[in-house]
């Protein structure tokens, strides 16, 4: 459930009218939902409740700080792969224990700065990933907790892009060398071993692949448990999918996917961590475009927007489906007819649907991208010089932008031309050809 609603025949999010929105602060954009992204967290904590639990929003799915300081205030913690996701979930409020630092390439600056803000759990993937850690950690004077990410071979059954449980992805410690890195941990100065660590992949549709991750987890937790050490903490990664296309999309819900893990490892005693990006960001944002052209082609017709591939770029990487519904409401039993819905840059893979049955648009009519709120914002680029589209917060009848459309001369300006090229001609280049 989201809350972006037809109200008298025009698209809303929560009591605002996307196009006073559009209004003020032009096209394209992106415009989220507070009620939506609350509503999603709390579903999670209604599904893993008794159990003792912390949620932590992967912050990869939707990095702005409005986004982030709604979801921590409301008891979050953050899961980030990177410096700067961390320095923004601190700028966002999240309490450093509540943090989890995941990633498969942390770099020893990267370990150095997280030590010194105190997050609450390193995720390691590799055994040379934990002698970085104990060495940066030892040249600290701190202990690192840690939880090893297993890789539990597991087929997620998702896009091949976003699947990182099999043996073959480069995600993850084989589950037959657990125990080995485990006991190497152990003997670590500067590593204190936390917990243990699992994540399958994401978009997935199905609760059988994260129930034999599971149980291979609870499996490793008594065995590691057995040989003396104090696994307090079982973090599950993230990876519930959401519906994409809302006629026909079924993915478990999230109480379900709770029940499962109370079935798995709720006996373990441990404090259960999971991290859900999409669940949580996903719905509760939108795109919001505007038809420069309906061009008529030979045999199909295009709907050129003024989104582009450089703004959501899930169609053209992983041939994803968004929905596509207009800001005025179609008049119902409305003709629909297929067009190739696209955007303006000059490559074919700049294309959001093929034969997508649409009811009938014109030049200047708005549109919006459902389910834009996670892997939108975030992937967005300024190729072809296209400025990064805004971020709009809504809450009830209020709106904020939480990020603004940056000018050309910011953009330019961060580009430097080096001083040998300002001038027409370069002496020394000229001098050394002799002429
Ligand atoms: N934890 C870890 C370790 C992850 O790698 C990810 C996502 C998550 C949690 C959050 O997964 P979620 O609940 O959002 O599924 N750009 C792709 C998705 C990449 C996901 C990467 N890792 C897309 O647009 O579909």
């Amino acid at each position: 459930m989201d809350h972006f609603l037809y109200r008298d025949g025009a698209l809303y999010a929560e009591d605002v009218a996307i196009s006073d929105i559009a209004a003020e602060v032009g096209t394209p954009f992106f415009c989220y939902s507070q009620a939506t992204l609350e509503r999603h967290f709390r579903v999670f904590e209604e599904a893993l409740s008794p159990l003792q639990h912390l949620i932590c929003y992967a912050v990869k799915a939707n990095s702005n700080l409005a986004v982030i300081r709604s979801l921590t205030r409301m008891g979050a913690g953050a899961d980030v792969v990177s410096e700067g996701e961390l320095r923004r979930a601190l700028a966002a409020g999240v309490a450093p224990e509540k943090i989890v630092f995941a990633g498969v390439g942390k770099t020893r600056d990267e370990m150095a700065y997280a030590l010194s803000v105190g997050v609450g759990q390193f995720n390691v993937e590799s055994l040379e990933e934990l002698e970085a850690l104990n060495a940066v950690a030892v040249a600290a004077g701190r202990k690192a907790p840690i939880a090893l990410r297993v890789n539990p071979d597991v087929d997620a059954k998702t896009h091949a892009k976003i699947s990182t449980g099999l043996s073959e992805n480069k995600f993850g410690v084989p589950m037959a060398q657990a125990q080995t890195a485990y006991t190497a941990a152990a003997d670590m100065e500067g590593i204190e071993v936390v917990g243990v660590d699992v994540h399958i992949g994401s978009q997935l549709t199905d609760l059988a692949p994260f129930e034999a991750a599971f149980n291979r987890v609870a499996d490793l937790t008594r065995e590691l448990r057995g040989s003396g050490l104090g696994i307090r903490r079982i973090d599950l990664g993230g990876g519930l999918g959401i519906p994409y296309a809302r006629s026909n999309d079924a993915p478990p819900l999230p109480f379900d996917y709770g029940a499962l893990i109370k079935r798995t490892v709720g006996d373990l005693g441990a404090e259960i961590v999971i991290e859900p990006g999409r669940l949580i960001a996903g719905n509760a944002g939108v795109l919001v475009s505007r038809v420069v052209y309906l061009k008529k082609g030979e045999g199909r017709d295009f709907l050129i927007l003024d989104a582009a591939m450089n703004d959501l770029i899930r169609p053209a990487m992983y041939d994803a489906w968004h929905d596509i519904v207009p800001i005025q409401e179609p008049t119902p039993g409305v003709e629909r007819a297929p067009v190739d819905v696209v955007g303006p840059v000059c490559e074919t893979g700049d294309t959001f649907a093929r034969g997508r049955e649409m009811p009938p648009l014109a030049a200047g009519d708005l549109v919006a991208f459902r389910s834009a709120g996670a892997y939108g914002a975030v992937m967005s680029s300024e190729y072809n010089t296209r400025p990064l589209a805004p971020e709009v917060f809504v809450s009830r009848d209020r709106f904020d932008i939480v990020r603004r459309r940056p000018t050309y001369d910011e953009i330019l300006r961060r580009d430097h031309i080096p001083d040998w090229l300002s001038s027409d001609v370069d002496p020394a280049h000229h001098g050394r050809d002799g002429g």
